[in-house]
């Protein structure tokens, strides 16, 4: 797992330099390994509508789906930015984690180097819909 997590990390980083950030400036790099065992990369995507953009974390959790189907399940995630300082995942990200990774292991560029936890620490109530009655 240890190696995985190391490749891991090195595919974010590597993606980095893809990044579409021309308004914030941010390059971030994700991604993702799956229950299978593959690892897919994303890019943080802006648009002059800022609104539009979209998180490098959403990108490589889409790229898996559309690669693996809706079975995809997330055994990890890493997200770099090119820029010094912390850059763990927003709260959007961590709730579209949750949705395929409840269990995921999460690795991000905290303050002082990289940082492991589970999903579960950084999104303790993620939403899910009630069952039906
Ligand atoms: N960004 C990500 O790619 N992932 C996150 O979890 C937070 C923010 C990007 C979006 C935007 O392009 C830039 O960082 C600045 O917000």
């Amino acid at each position: 797992m240890k190696k995985d997590l190391d490749r891991l990390v090195d595919a974010a980083r590597d993606a980095v330099c893809r990044a579409y950030a021309p308004y914030s400036r941010l390059g971030v790099g994700a991604a993702v390994l799956t229950t299978k065992g593959n690892i897919y990369t994303g890019v943080n995507v802006e648009n002059a509508s800022y609104g539009l953009t979209v998180c490098a974390e959403r990108v490589a959790i889409c790229t898996a789906v559309a690669r693996e189907g809706p079975a995809m399940r997330l055994k990890a995630l890493a997200v770099v930015s090119d820029q010094p300082g912390p850059c763990p995942p927003c709260g959007a990200c961590r709730q579209v984690i949750c949705e395929f990774g409840p269990e995921a292991t999460v690795i991000f560029q905290g303050p002082d180097g990289l940082e492991e936890t589970p999903i579960t620490q950084l999104l303790p109530a993620s939403f899910s819909l009630p069952s039906p009655s």
